[in-house]
């Protein structure tokens, strides 16, 4: 069959032959229509453990022996995965896809959305509360934003570095307002408390390091500060000071049991449906799946797909 194929650790992905997987006991075979990708899937690819040649993992929606249309998070048997004409996936991770979901809802619902919905549930927003998403122009960002305001929030803030990304934020109503980050710390602070309309009640946190230390200077008492993603540095020197009357969460979501994780997913595609919700999405040909994952390594500011099945 023809899959994205790494044949060793850091080494980019490469489109070609790759054996089928065969029917097992517990899991399910599945015929790949629409792969996607995400960060989580090139650290995944590189971590001690993995064995090559592999291929890319990603999340996917495709067909399973009975036709039936199948969403698959990123939980395929190794060496398989979504990036290839078949996969097999352990049944508890296999789950239908309503028909009036397309392919790339089901995708960007599963892992990003969760990611999203699990720390902003936690954080119990309160109606009209200002909520600050830091990170916020990929994926997982765009759909928290709208997710906050599902939750009730009133002022939704995204803070991230590229303008032009923020701009369509912005211009598509997603955001109210938007920080650009700069890099100085000072500056970025202050354009921070600029926007947070007297302080931010809770911040999504999708980077970590020195941007969220900036965030912290302009969140109130009371503020809970959720950190998912460890993009901007993992070790902070934190001053307590700043947390001071305020709650510094860390959330994974990914340890959930299935049963879980399938029942979040199945409501997500529900709100989804009900706000409209938008996402920004890059399609690549199945062919140029290095480019799509060195798209990934850059950073999209999009949900990254491909179709398999043509
Ligand atoms: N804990 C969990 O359960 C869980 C679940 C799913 C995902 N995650 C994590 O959540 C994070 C976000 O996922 P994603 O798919 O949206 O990732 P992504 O596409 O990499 O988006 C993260 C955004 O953060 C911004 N960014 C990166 N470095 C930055 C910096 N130094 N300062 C400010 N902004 C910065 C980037 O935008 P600019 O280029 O505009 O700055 C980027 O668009 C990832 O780290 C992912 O691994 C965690």
């Amino acid at each position: 069959m023809r899959a994205a194929v790494i044949s060793e650790r850091g080494a980019p992905p490469v489109v070609g032959e790759f054996r089928e997987p065969e029917p097992c006991e517990g899991a399910v075979l599945i015929d790949v229509d629409t792969a996607g990708l995400g960060g989580w899937d090139v650290l995944g690819a590189y971590r001690l453990g993995v064995e090559y040649p592999c291929v890319i993992r990603g999340e996917g929606v495709g067909r399973n022996p009975e036709g039936r249309r199948v969403y698959f998070g990123e939980r395929s048997v190794l060496p398989f995965g979504a990036w290839a004409e078949k996969t097999l996936v352990p049944a508890e991770e296999v789950w239908t896809v309503p028909d009036h979901v397309d392919d790339k809802t089901a995708i960007s619902m599963g892992i990003a959305a969760t990611g999203a919905i699990v720390p902003l549930e936690k954080a119990n927003i309160q109606p009209g509360e200002n909520v600050l998403v830091l990170g916020a122009t990929g994926t997982l960002g765009q759909i928290a934003l709208q997710l906050a305001r599902y939750l009730g929030a009133g002022k939704v803030v995204a803070a991230a570095r590229s303008e032009d990304a923020l701009n369509r934020l912005k211009a598509t109503g997603v955001a109210d307002d938007v920080v650009c980050l700069r890099g100085n710390a000072a500056e970025d602070v202050a354009a921070l408390k600029e926007a947070s309309n007297g302080g931010f009640d809770v911040v999504l946190d999708l980077v970590c390091g020195q941007p969220m230390l900036n965030a912290l200077k302009a969140t109130r008492w009371g503020a809970r500060i959720m950190t998912i993603g460890t993009g901007a540095g993992r070790k902070i020197e934190l001053d307590m000071g700043d947390l001071l009357f305020r709650n510094l969460s860390t959330i994974g979501t990914g340890q959930r049991p299935p049963a879980d994780r399938r029942a979040i997913w199945e409501r997500l595609l529900g709100i989804a449906q009900e706000r409209k919700m938008i996402v920004d999405y890059v399609d690549y040909p199945f062919e140029q799946a290095a480019e799509a994952w060195a798209a990934q390594i850059s950073g999209p500011h999009a949900k990254v797909t491909a179709r398999i099945r043509s």
